[in-house]
């Protein structure tokens, strides 16, 4: 088995790598003049099953192109079996048309994914929402990790919580905020949003059992900021001792981390499916251990990996 990342998926790639006990291989990507993309892969994956980790966020389109090249150019090169590991997969929330006429992007990237040869997926924290299923829109395996428990153990060991509750900040952040907590040992409720915009959400008021309290808020993205600025002034308008937030993907967009931190939030961590200055948690073993089990399934491949352990 080889794995090999793009280039939002080096680090990824090593990582991972490691804990399977395997080295990454490196594909040279750089431009053409004119600014096309060049790519080559110079290892034999003749019969291999190959891991292409690449995360899709901030350059969305330029990093799916890269790995369609990848892929094609893997399959071509005669691997058996790819696996696509997209730890952030951009595109996942437009999946629906809101307004007559949208692209619904989900679906398009999911099915080009599809067609240029992957065989498998992982991703985390997937946007799914009103997909319901994974298998509504793809027909490969699809496996949508969580990564709610690693942030939840990191909030657990990097603060001494009193009285701790955890939020999500609106109803699809219960499946995290129910993890987190779990992994806490605390309650756990959700808010009420209402997107205005792509760029705008409103938190509903309500009275929530906070006074005094340690508040883990947790979501899957934090992108503009919106959304966890206001649930954050929110809690501590009402009381919140302190307010700690976790996200899987910290997009962070313009100033988002800057407005969060200016609300009064002490502590804001995220993983390193998109890089940034709050990236503290490693998604790596997570996948790592997600690519095992699968593995178990296909025994000859396990014996690989155990064979280079
Ligand atoms: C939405 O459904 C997601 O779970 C996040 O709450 C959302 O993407 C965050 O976006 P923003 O940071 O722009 O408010």
């Amino acid at each position: 088995m080889k794995i090999v990342g793009g280039s939002a998926g080096r680090v990824l790639a090593v990582l991972i790598a490691r804990k399977l006990g395997l080295n990454a291989s490196e594909a040279e990507i750089k431009r053409f003049p004119d600014g096309e993309k060049y790519l080559r892969v110079d290892d034999d994956v003749t019969g291999q099953d190959v891991v292409i980790v690449q995360s899709i966020h901030h350059t969305s389109d330029d990093l799916l192109f890269e790995y369609f090249l990848l892929c094609d150019t893997i399959r071509g090169l005669g691997a058996t079996r790819i696996i696509g590991v997209l730890p952030y997969f951009g595109y996942a929330r437009q999946d629906s048309q809101f307004k007559p006429g949208e692209a619904v992007s989900f679906r398009t990237v999911a099915k080009l994914i599809e067609d240029v040869g992957t065989s498998e997926l992982f991703s985390v924290d997937m946007h799914q929402h009103r997909i319901g299923r994974v298998s509504n829109v793809f027909s490969i395996p699809v496996h949508n990790l969580t990564a709610a428990p690693l942030l939840a153990e990191y909030v657990r060991s990097n603060t001494s919580l009193e009285s701790p509750v955890v939020i999500g900040p609106d109803e699809e952040s219960e499946q995290w905020a129910l993890a987190a907590a779990k992994v806490i040992g605390a309650d756990q409720d959700v808010l009420e949003k209402k997107r205005l915009t792509a760029e705008k959400v409103q938190i509903m008021t309500r009275s929530l059992a906070v006074r005094g309290r340690d508040v883990l808020l947790i979501d899957d993205i934090i992108s503009t900021g919106d959304t966890i600025v206001s649930a954050s002034k929110m809690l501590k308008e009402q009381g919140a001792r302190r307010v700690i937030i976790a996200c899987t993907h910290p997009i962070l967009a313009h100033d988002a981390l800057a407005r969060i931190y200016a609300t009064g939030a002490e502590i804001v961590v995220g993983t390193d499916t998109v890089p940034s200055p709050i990236s503290h948690v490693s998604v790596a073993p997570l996948i790592a251990d997600a690519i095992m089990r699968c593995l178990r399934s296909s025994p000859t491949l396990l014996e690989y990996v155990a064979g280079h352990n």
